[in-house]
């Protein structure tokens, strides 16, 4: 049983080729620079960040962090980093790689914490960004500015399902309460 409606929000040709723009973007504006250092935020940034990666040309080192689960029944508006980069990110170019701008406070979070590390510089990557953030945050690259729905695919979950699809879907509500009946219905990690 599925709760993904059968027409994608944003295709697998449209992830493509918004990637491999944003992808000469960045090629552009690091033109000359050393290497960057890209970090994605686990886990619903892991398929973009394969993607960009592999479309960039600049000379780039790949990175990881994590952050606490994300729910949206109980927030509480706090973020925490469970893991780390195993790299110092002093004098580093660093560019941040997100799924998913919401509330704005992930981004914000990581922001403070990066920004406090000394970098040669910092910026910010999201695939999709929804409507209404609370914190007003700068998107250096954005993939597309989409509607305030619960979306998944590509990376991105609803009660860590639906990671693998290969394009942008978004949940049949009804259906999404059929499946979960007795469950959580928690926004999923990452
Ligand atoms: P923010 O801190 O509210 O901007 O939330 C960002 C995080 O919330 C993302 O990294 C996702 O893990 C999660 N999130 C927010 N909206 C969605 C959605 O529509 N689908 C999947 N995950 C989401
Ligand atoms: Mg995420």
């Amino acid at each position: 049983m599925t709760a993904v409606r059968p027409e994608p929000l944003i295709t697998t040709e449209a992830i493509a080729a918004r990637v491999g723009e944003i992808a000469a973007e960045i090629d552009r504006d690091y033109a000359g620079e050393e290497e960057i250092l890209i970090l994605g935020v686990l886990r619903g940034a892991y398929m973009f960040l394969a993607d960009l990666s592999r479309r960039l040309t600049v000379p780039r080192r790949v990175d990881f962090i994590a952050l606490s689960s994300y729910d949206k029944a109980n927030s509480t508006g706090s973020v925490r980093l469970i893991m780390d980069t195993r790299v110092s990110l002093a004098g580093r170019h660093v560019l941040i790689v997100e799924d998913i701008l919401d509330s704005g406070r992930t981004l914000a979070y990581l922001l403070r914490l990066f920004g406090a590390r000394g970098p040669a510089s910092l910026k910010t990557c999201v695939l999709v960004r929804k409507p209404n953030p609370e914190v007003l945050v700068e998107v250096d690259y954005l993939g597309f500015d989409i509607p305030d729905e619960w979306v998944v695919g590509y990376g991105l979950d609803y009660d860590d399902r639906y990671r693998a699809l290969p394009y942008i879907g978004t949940l049949d509500p009804e259906a999404v309460e059929a499946a979960t009946r007795g469950g959580t219905a928690a926004g999923g990690g990452g």
